[in-house]
């Protein structure tokens, strides 16, 4: 049996911040469980899982404002180990009788901070400035008695502050953010020194404990949709380890993907890592459908349908079987505190295309507790190579959606031998792992070329680099010239109706990472 992965874990309550995944993945690389659950999960909860601390996450409210989210007020009480951050840290200042000020405007960006009590979380820190990330609004104006100050700031005296008892600790800025200085040292100070916490995530262990739950519980045939990206791809091998050839992989081409694709897919995990995969090559019945489409999310329902169609045809006839296997990940599943106030849907995204209801199979997430890059982890250890644990995300409407208007098969050709160059570039210029996202899109527009001594009408294409660390917010990369010197000659010169390259420099928000 898998053992509870809470015992002994950090939990970290989610107050809504952009940051709140960011803090869980810190905790995780210094080899502690730390899960992020809702804001308001009562004490007893939490002592009956046995974490050994908890942190406070950020976020969007205001400690004033009447529906802002609140703890069990239990918790801020002198008794676990806690970390408040920003707007946690807020709350614990509230909570003791200090006061918050209300921001005339926002702090974002780098901030010198000035610690003056280099003992708990600063511990063995000997610098007394440092960088650090800010991110707020609001920031505690009066400190309650019972908390000291250990660092400030110029904008914020009472940057970081601690209690008389020393097991609870507030911050304004930002330690899980890479911009500010030693915030791994002082998150590990508090998991290890404050919490004490010991080591208990690892993944050659999880890799064991999922094996033996796998093997152990399942007692059918399991199926599972590949579509060449990481998720589904450690998902497939880590089955297969655990059930052998009860599982099934079946791999639909949508004419969609990449140059390569599928022959990089058919090639490392039927040939190589010999897991039972069936080829569908159903890319006619996919883009008959979608060729008189033009919104976006059009097409991805009607990619949705026929995925839903192919897969399901595919059930009945190699069946019967009684699981189906997914790679859903952590940030996926989990109940943020930003569940109650549902955002409006932006792109439905669907990895694997609506997979039909009615097949009334078992699902089977084994990577639900994992962040991508605990999955590539995973993934490196059960063989498998960097060419897919290391490939750039890519949408499951594949590159439908990076094609703008109607779908033709010129803008197709022009859209995934352009995608093809950016990523050769990239790689060749050691660019490629530094960033989250890398690829090129094809519109309507055409613009005016020369041919030698000729006018001529091509398309433009447009690139779009970007980086991230989860896809919920993203910047234009700032990529050295000559690489995109020599993207921008080799799409000209090689795309056959491709005349003009231009440069994507919108971060999201406001755009969003794939153009539709
Ligand atoms: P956006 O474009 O919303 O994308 O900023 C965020 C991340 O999700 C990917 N993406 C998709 N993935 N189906 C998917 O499986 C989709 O329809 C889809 N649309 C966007 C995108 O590539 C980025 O990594």
């Amino acid at each position: 049996m898998k053992k509870n992965l809470m015992e002994g874990s950090i939990a970290v309550l989610d107050f809504g911040g952009q940051y709140s995944h960011l803090i869980c993945r810190r905790i995780r690389a210094l080899g502690v469980y730390a899960s992020l659950i809702s804001y308001d999960t009562p004490l007893d909860e939490l002592q009956r899982l046995g974490v050994m601390g908890v942190i406070l996450s950020g976020g969007p409210a205001s400690v004033y404002a009447p529906s802002s989210p609140r703890p069990d007020a239990r918790i801020l009480e002198d008794r676990l180990p806690l970390l408040g951050i920003c707007y946690g840290y807020q709350l614990m200042v509230k909570a003791r009788g200090g006061e918050i000020k209300r921001a005339t405007h926002r702090e974002y960006g780098r901030a010198t901070l000035t610690i003056v009590d280099h003992s708990g979380i600063f511990a063995g820190i000997e610098d007394s400035k440092i960088a650090c990330w800010m991110s707020h609004s609001d920031s505690p104006s009066r400190l309650p008695p019972s908390l000291k100050v250990i660092a400030s700031s110029d904008n914020t005296p009472f940057a970081a502050v601690r209690t008389e008892e020393g097991h609870q600790f507030g911050v304004q800025f930002h330690p899980e953010v890479i911009h500010t200085q030693r915030g791994e040292k002082i998150l590990s100070n508090f998991v290890f020194q404050v919490c004490k916490a010991k080591r208990n995530w690892d993944m050659s262990d999880f890799l064991d404990d999922t094996l033996n739950e796998l093997s152990s519980t399942l007692n059918g045939r399991v199926l599972c949709a590949v579509s060449g990206g990481v998720d589904s791809s450690v998902t497939a091998v880590l089955l297969h380890k655990a059930v052998g050839d009860r599982l099934q992989c079946v791999f639909i081409d949508h004419g969609l993907l990449r140059e390569g694709e599928a022959e990089e897919v058919l090639h490392v995990l039927r040939d190589g890592l010999k897991v039972p995969l069936s080829f569908i090559d159903a890319s006619e019945r996919f883009t008959k459908g979608l060729k008189s489409l033009k919104d976006p999310e059009e097409k991805r329902k009607a990619i949705g349908r026929v995925f839903a169609q192919v897969f399901e045809e595919f059930a009945r006839t190699s069946g019967p079987f009684q699981y189906l296997a997914q790679g859903t990940l952590y940030p996926d599943v989990i109940e943020s505190g930003k569940s109650s106030s549902p955002a409006s849907v932006i792109k439905t995204h669907h990895n694997v295309g609506g997979l039909p209801k009615n097949l009334s199979l078992e699902v089977v997430e084994p990577l639900r507790d994992l962040y991508k890059d605990e999955v590539r982890m995973l993934g490196g250890l059960l063989g498998l190579p960097d060419s897919i644990l290391r490939r750039h995300p890519f949408p499951g409407p594949g590159l439908a959606v990076r094609i703008i208007g109607e779908l033709t098969d010129e803008k197709l050709r022009i859209c995934r031998r352009a995608n093809k160059i950016v990523e050769e570039a990239l790689i060749e210029d050691g660019l490629y792992d530094r960033v989250w996202q890398s690829f090129a899109y094809v519109g309507d527009d055409l613009v005016t070329g020369v041919l030698g001594d000729e006018r001529k009408l091509g398309y433009q294409v447009t690139v779009k680099i970007v980086e991230s660390v989860d896809a919920m917010t993203a910047d234009w990369a700032r990529t050295p010239y000559t690489l995109l010197e020599k993207i921008s000659a080799r799409i000209t010169n090689e795309v056959e109706g491709a005349v003009s390259v231009a440069y994507n420099i919108s971060s999201k928000p406001p755009a969003t990472i794939e153009p539709q």
